[in-house]
């Protein structure tokens, strides 16, 4: 027995029909605003991923009953308003727990939050949420690690959510948790516009909220007395559809993807026909064909509508067999470049200086025993072991598993030779 890791025979074409699964970061804030109401709530299409299991333990010890089934939907109740702590062990391990700030607070007027440390993508700085709560009026102090948020009554207020490298998506989902049982009326300027902000506002609003203004930089709640519970699905996974539109083109393959959004892609879709990659919609599915010859590209990533943060790896290793230089800027997470070493390991030309990679196209990959960092990043070796010629071990995929539900079995459905292999590292 030792780690999981995945072992890649790469080459194969890949072709057929893949479903994409519910947004793991639209499921996430989601499931947090469970706090928030009264009654029963249903999600569909929860993707059975390890950050969703995270938060349901987090979520049980804070008094929620948390039933999945095996259809992939989820049943919320809160049974029990005594402890409102999220502890160390949990947060350390997800980030997102920090979502259960802004509910905690407005329901139970108080929360004890761990304070996440940095991460594998950078320092990830919780700044914003705090100001947030603040200007709802509670207090907040850090102590011993912990943030600790207390107010008697949540009062509407402006609030400005813009920090040095945009909006926050998690912390626009807690100022705007925090306001729909605030007194009066909160504007949230600054506002993250992304697909899973507009998700959380549509629940809540089918919850009882009054929520306008999702999806674009000014959201206006009126606070109301309570919330209920309702049944809601969860949105399509635009980061996994991506990531397998660069699986099938990097392949030389072509997929059907169902359940996939292109509204919610469209800065995506514009890199990728730069590239010279045609994604078409035809009746309910999208497809995706490979094209012989791939354009170098620049790319920027930027806050939604923009080139998203977390295709920024995927695209990377797509542009490593472009006829050409790319260049790509990270403007969200400027260290969010681990795998740049890792591809470099199987024969890619990447040179990174500052927040740029400079992307030199190669004719091939080759195989190779290489490491995942996070979540994103080991999507992209992934993707390159595929192609790669030769073998490629992956190893740490613990990282994978928080975000992609079953992405080798997924791939394999598809004619990818991906196995999921335990061992010791090499
Ligand atoms: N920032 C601050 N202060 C804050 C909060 C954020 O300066 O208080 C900065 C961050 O350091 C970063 C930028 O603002 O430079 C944007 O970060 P944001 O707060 O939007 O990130 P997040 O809400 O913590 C979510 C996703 C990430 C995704 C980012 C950006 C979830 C659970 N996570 O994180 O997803 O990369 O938005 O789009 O929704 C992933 O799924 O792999 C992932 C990392």
């Amino acid at each position: 027995m030792g780690l999981p890791y995945f072992h890649i025979n790469g080459g194969n074409r890949l072709r057929g029909t893949v479903r994409v699964s519910g947004a793991k970061n639209a499921a996430l804030p989601i499931m947090a605003a469970s706090i928030l109401c009264e009654g029963e709530i249903i999600l569909h299409d929860v993707p059975y991923v390890a950050d969703v299991l995270s938060l349901s333990e987090l979520l049980i010890k804070l008094g929620v009953d948390v039933e999945r089934r095996p259809d992939h939907s989820l049943r919320l109740v809160v049974r029990d308003e005594m402890n409102s702590r999220a502890e160390y062990d949990i947060v350390r391990k997800m980030r997102a727990s920090i979502c259960v700030l802004g509910p905690l607070l407005a329901k139970r007027r108080r929360a004890t939050v761990a304070m996440p440390g940095g991460c594998a993508i950078g320092d990830r700085p919780v700044d914003l949420h705090v100001r947030a709560m603040r200007q709802f009026g509670a207090d907040v102090d850090l102590v011993s690690g912990d943030i600790v948020a207390k107010a008697k009554r949540l009062r509407g207020a402006e609030v400005f959510l813009g920090g040095p490298f945009g909006s926050t998506v998690l912390g626009t989902a807690n100022a705007m948790m925090a306001a729909t049982l605030a007194e009066g009326i909160t504007v949230i300027e600054m506002a993250a516009c992304e697909p899973e902000v507009v998700d959380l506002a549509d629940f809540l609003n089918q919850c009882g909220a009054s929520i306008t203004g999702q999806g674009t930089p000014r959201i206006v709640v009126e606070g109301v007395p309570e919330l209920k519970g309702c049944e809601y699905r969860i949105i399509p996974d635009r980061i996994e559809a991506g990531t397998f539109m660069v699986a099938a083109t990097i392949t030389n393959g072509e997929l059907k993807l169902e359940n996939c959004r292109l509204d919610h892609l469209m800065a995506f879709i514009d890199r990728l026909a730069a590239v010279g990659v045609k994604v078409e919609r035809a009746d309910a599915a999208v497809t995706v064909a490979s094209v012989r010859h791939l354009e170098p590209i620049d790319v920027t990533t930027q806050p939604f509508p923009g080139f998203p943060t977390d295709l920024q790896a995927q695209l990377m290793t797509l542009l490593c067999l472009a006829d050409g230089n790319s260049i790509i800027t990270e403007k969200i997470f400027p260290d969010r470049f681990l795998h740049v070493a890792e591809l470099n390991r199987m024969g890619a030309r990447l040179r990174k200086e500052g927040p740029t990679v400079i992307i030199e196209g190669v004719k091939r990959l080759v195989g190779a025993p290489v490491m995942a960092s996070d979540l994103r990043a080991s999507a992209a070796l992934v993707l390159a072991g595929l192609c790669a010629r030769g073998a490629t071990r992956v190893n740490r995929i613990y990282h994978i598993d928080r975000g992609y539900e079953r992405i080798d079995e997924k791939l394999r459905a598809v004619g990818a030779e991906i196995e999921r292999r335990e061992g010791d590292e090499t």
